[in-house]
């Protein structure tokens, strides 16, 4: 699967080093072409010659090299991916300042391709918070992190911090480079958007979503190989996506309708849409006149869509909603996951900054049937959206 990619790998200081000799060998015998980069601390754990010979490339070091200058932008250009494996401490402190130093850090903030993490470090230095606060910094510029490893550490403690093995980092790099369409054969339904409640030919009842979220949802389900169908209410957001087939809709009850027609041969159904929980009772059609000082509107309950799945849900099916809330947020999360039958409710907090409505990040904690709660970091939307897919698989799959 890693045949023909181009893998740029970033060696730093920490003793881990030894094991990238294994890895690019083994990435060499995968049929990848390798190059490799090494700041200076690097070299004191291993030679530029042993990674040159194994990975039959030159290794740069430096940023000037024999007189000439290394093109620290040509190398990120080149490459389908860069790896930095191991990744130091102090490496680490420097990409999340925006340090450039060395022509690992230059290569690292000129790369346009995905960039991966193989951290190495002591177990305190590891769950410090300084250490804590980087990582979230650079996960949040969309670098993937591969998880370090427990067991014994350079310092003779044991613990957390050793660097992945190196069949486990070419598991990460193969998941990015090649995705496993682990829902291939499977039918998606998602909602996104706000709905539309018309009142009179001019006028509406609406809300401010923006469909980012439920759009990057169905995006990611269709990358793992799922056949997804959008139903959107009115959003300005490109949906054009290869593998997403769009219904468009204006109303909830268009929605309720559209989503109750597919949800019977659906495997996942994720209602991230900001349905309107209230209706006028009647559309007038005639623009309506200010005449009086006051003006009232009477409004029906519309159908809940979410709750309605629920109900027909059957063996197999997983259902998952949305909570957008800004106050006693954990217990209405947990409310709705028992009250609409869902298997995980996503919820975001209206407090957390980056957060909800027409932002391009978001920040959720998940709550799943079985009782699990996890937090995560504020993210972009589709790395949000990974994450949410994730916890689907696994429950799918379970
Ligand atoms: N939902 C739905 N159909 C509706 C209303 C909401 O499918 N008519 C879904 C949303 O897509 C979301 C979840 O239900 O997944 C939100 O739950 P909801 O109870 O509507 O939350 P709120 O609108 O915040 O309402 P409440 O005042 O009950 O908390």
């Amino acid at each position: 699967m890693l045949g023909g990619k181009k893998i740029l790998i970033g060696v730093t200081g920490s003793i881990a080093a030894y094991k990238t000799l294994i890895l690019t060998r083994l990435l060499i015998k995968a049929g990848a072409e390798v190059k490799l980069i090494m700041t200076p601390a690097a070299k004191d754990f291993v030679t530029p010659l042993s990674l040159s010979t194994i990975s039959k490339n030159q290794v740069l070091t430096d940023l000037v090299d024999k007189g000439s200058w290394a093109n620290h932008v040509m190398l990120g250009r080149w490459a389908d991916i860069m790896l930095i494996a191991p990744l130091s401490c102090n490496t680490l402190a420097k990409m999340a300042n925006g340090q450039c130093d060395n022509l690992l850090l230059a290569v690292y903030l000129s790369a346009t391709c995905p960039v991966l993490l193989a951290p190495a470090m002591d177990e305190d230095m590891w769950k410090h918070p300084t250490t804590r606060i980087n990582i979230n910094k650079l996960e949040s510029y969309g670098n993937k992190l591969i998880p370090v490893g427990n067991g014994e550490l350079a310092s003779g403690l044991f613990g957390e911090g050793r660097m992945a093995e190196p069949e486990t980092i070419i598991e990460h790099l193969e998941n990015i480079l090649s995705p496993k369409k682990t829902l291939s054969g499977k039918k998606a339904l998602v909602t996104a958007g706000p709905t539309y409640e018309q009142i009179d030919p001019v006028r509406f009842i609406g809300n401010h979503s923006s469909g980012k979220m439920g759009i990057a949802i169905a995006k990611e389900l269709a990358e793992r190989g799922a056949s997804v169908y959008l139903v959107l209410g009115p959003s300005s957001i490109n949906a054009d996506i290869p593998g997403v087939e769009i219904k468009r809709v204006s109303t909830a009850k268009e929605m309720y309708e559209a989503c109750l027609e597919k949800f019977p041969t659906s495997a996942i159904a994720v209602m991230s849409a900001a349905v309107s929980d209230y209706s006028p009772i009647h559309f007038s059609k005639d623009k309506i006149k200010k005449i009086g000082e006051t003006f009232s509107l009477e409004l029906a309950k519309t159908k809940d869509i979410l709750k309605t799945l629920g109900q027909q849900k059957k063996d197999g099916q997983l259902l998952v909603g949305f909570a957008l809330e800004n106050h006693q947020e954990r217990e209405y999360a947990i409310k709705k996951l028992t009250e609409k039958n869902a298997d995980i409710i996503v919820m975001n907090s209206l407090n957390d900054e980056g957060a909800g409505f027409g932002h391009d990040t978001n920040k959720i904690t998940i709550f799943e049937k079985d009782g699990q709660e996890l937090s995560y970091d504020r993210k972009a939307k589709q790395q949000v959206a990974a994450d949410i897919v994730d916890r689907i698989v696994k429950m799918m799959y379970a």
